[in-house]
């Protein structure tokens, strides 16, 4: 059986071809961080305009690359919640037109279920019941993950994303859009003691909420006075930039890992899967794996290629068609996140 699965959530245009043994046949994915780098972050109205332009020469490729011709897919699916609301309008909109035409069954994916699942299909193991961290440029929190479709909240970010700080303190840097790469790099010559910035929250072992407002804050304090606006006469030295890189990171990295385990401990959990794209920093990588070591937690962080957004996690499908849900032609929808998602809403 060969689904063809559509991800549109955010600025990736994105397609796959994922068969139901889990056997990918196809990935393709245009990336407009060209389109945004500029403003320093995603606009939304930008983003939504270049899906519609690319959605069909992707899906295109993405049957070349396979192989095969629409004739041969056996259902689409699609990314309809969380994300912004005009991006998410042209998948699905491209995901009926081909389910319509082609007679086919149109199946939803929870994006964040999704980057989870990207640890599921790499590891080829049973991953569940884990702990979920899910940390990108639109979300940051922490799932009791039953099951691939049963995920229970037990924290978030109560302000920015991990990787939205990311963005935020590499524009403040004069470093590239998308953020997180760039302040990796910069922070391999940095010295991640060279400054002192609050990680938020951290102590409080009860609460397995983020809060990256104040140390994005922190770091603009380090580069202007307060209330001095303008950042593009501040002349850093290249040594001060990859200080703060290295220590702004560590700092994210230090409330990461430490809900990461305080999530464990409250569940009694003792398997932790990450995904997104801050995931794929390897700073990160590093802390989560050696903490893992030190506690005896099963570790599974997606590989690289599949942190950052993609269509081959929306092979979660195939556990939606198992489960028979398939969805009606007046599927909606959510830009928001849902706190309880036993199965996407309707
Ligand atoms: O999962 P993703 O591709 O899109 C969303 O669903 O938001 O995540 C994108 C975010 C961006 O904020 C980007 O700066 C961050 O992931 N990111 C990283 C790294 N690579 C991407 N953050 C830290 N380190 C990285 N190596
Ligand atoms: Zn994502």
């Amino acid at each position: 059986m060969n689904i063809l699965t559509l991800e549109t959530t955010c600025d990736e245009t994105a397609a796959a071809i994922v068969t139901d043994r889990l056997e990918v046949l196809a990935s393709v994915v245009a990336s407009q961080d060209d389109l945004h780098r500029r403003f320093g972050g995603v606009v939304p109205e930008i983003a939504s305009r270049a899906h519609l332009e690319r959605i069909l020469p992707v899906v295109d490729q993405t049957l070349r690359q396979a192989g095969l011709s629409l004739g041969d897919l056996d259902a689409v699916a699609v990314a309809n919640t969380p994300g912004l609301a005009g991006s998410l309008l042209v998948g699905l909109a491209a995901a009926k037109a081909l389910c319509v035409a082609q007679e086919i069954p149109l199946i939803a994916v929870n994006h964040l279920q999704a980057h989870i699942y990207a640890c599921r299909l790499a590891s080829r193991e049973d991953v569940f019941p884990c702990v979920g961290l899910i940390i990108s440029g639109g979300h940051t929190s922490l799932y009791r993950c039953q099951g691939p479709l049963q995920f229970e909240l037990l924290g978030s970010t109560i302000d920015d994303a991990a990787g939205e700080a990311f963005d935020k303190v590499a524009s403040m840097l004069g470093l590239p859009y998308p953020g997180g790469p760039s302040i990796e790099r910069a922070a391999r010559q940095g010295d991640p003691t060279a400054y002192s910035f609050p990680r938020a929250l951290l102590k409080d072992e009860d609460r397995l909420d983020f809060s990256f407002s104040g140390l994005k804050t922190a770091v603009r304090y380090k580069i202007a006075r307060p209330g001095q606006r303008d950042f593009s006469n501040v002349e850093l030295s290249g040594r001060q930039v990859a200080d703060l890189a290295a220590s702004f990171q560590e700092a994210v990295v230090d409330c990461l890992v430490g809900k990461a385990f305080a999530a464990l401990r409250q569940t009694g959990l003792a398997v932790l899967c990450a995904g997104g794209g801050v995931a794929a920093n390897s700073r990160l990588r590093r802390r989560l794996a050696e903490q893992a070591d030190r506690q005896g937690v099963r570790l599974h962080v997606a590989p690289v290629r599949l942190c950052t957004d993609n269509a081959v996690m929306g092979a979660i499908a195939v556990e939606r068609l198992r489960a028979g849900l398939v969805e009606d032609l007046d599927l909606d929808v959510f830009p928001g996140v849902v706190r309880k998602t036993g199965s996407p809403p309707r």
